[in-house]
């Protein structure tokens, strides 16, 4: 799974991924949170729209849960039973980060949903693609049009990393910190050594 905050570079990473698994003669399903299947799309679209008289915090765990129980029954259980590995593009860390700190839900509505929907489900591996928020929001305003989160306060933004920090610092070896303020470079190397570590070939 790759996780971080606004402009880490995730997409481009996670693609990145899917290719080294690849190349190992892996089969890879590369996906993304929220969405992933066509339902799970349908949601992600709910939960990214400025709707007028905006959104409540608790809607948006919810649909972002009920986007993931589909996206997880439709494509990820299916992929493992397949023996595919899955990449993901934010999985339910980013839950933790964006609704538990990031709204200030708290952890343990998160705990609770992640229970519901995933089981034991949980990613072997976790790269967090760490970027000081000012940072990854300058280079999300390149884009163009922006989404509800990007739109969000740096406030906001400085409580999803630390979340993420604090995740990884607990959760130890299912999760890589990584710097993702250098250059694409050299996080790939990173991300190499920790894959290679992971699974040596
Ligand atoms: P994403 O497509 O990864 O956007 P970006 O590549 O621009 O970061 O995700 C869209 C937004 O959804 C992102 O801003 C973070 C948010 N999100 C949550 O708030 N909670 C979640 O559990 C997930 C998976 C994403």
């Amino acid at each position: 799974m790759l996780e971080g905050g606004e402009g880490a570079g995730k997409s481009t990473h996670a693609q990145w991924v899917r290719d080294w698994l690849r190349a190992r003669g892996r089969d890879v399903l590369l996906t993304r949170e929220p969405g992933g299947s066509p339902l799970a799309e349908a949601i992600r679209e709910l939960i990214l729209r400025d709707w007028d008289d905006g959104m409540p915090p608790l809607t948006e765990l919810l649909l972002i849960f009920a986007a993931r129980a589909a996206h997880v029954h439709a494509r990820i259980e299916p992929a493992l039973s397949a023996g595919t590995d899955v990449v993901c593009d934010r999985f339910v860390d980013a839950s933790y980060a964006y609704q538990g700190a990031g709204r200030e839900l708290g952890s343990a509505s998160v705990a609770a949903l992640e229970k519901l929907v995933l089981g034991s489900l949980r990613p072997d591996l976790v790269l967090v693609l760490d970027i000081d928020p000012e940072e990854g929001l300058r280079r999300t305003k390149h884009r163009g049009e922006e989404n509800r989160f990007e739109a969000e306060t740096l406030q906001f933004m400085r409580r999803v990393r630390q979340a993420y920090l604090d995740r990884a610092a607990e959760g130890k070896s299912r999760y890589a910190v990584i710097d993702a303020a250098r250059s694409k470079d050299l996080v790939e190397a990173d991300i190499a050594k920790i894959l290679e570590q992971k699974w040596p070939v």
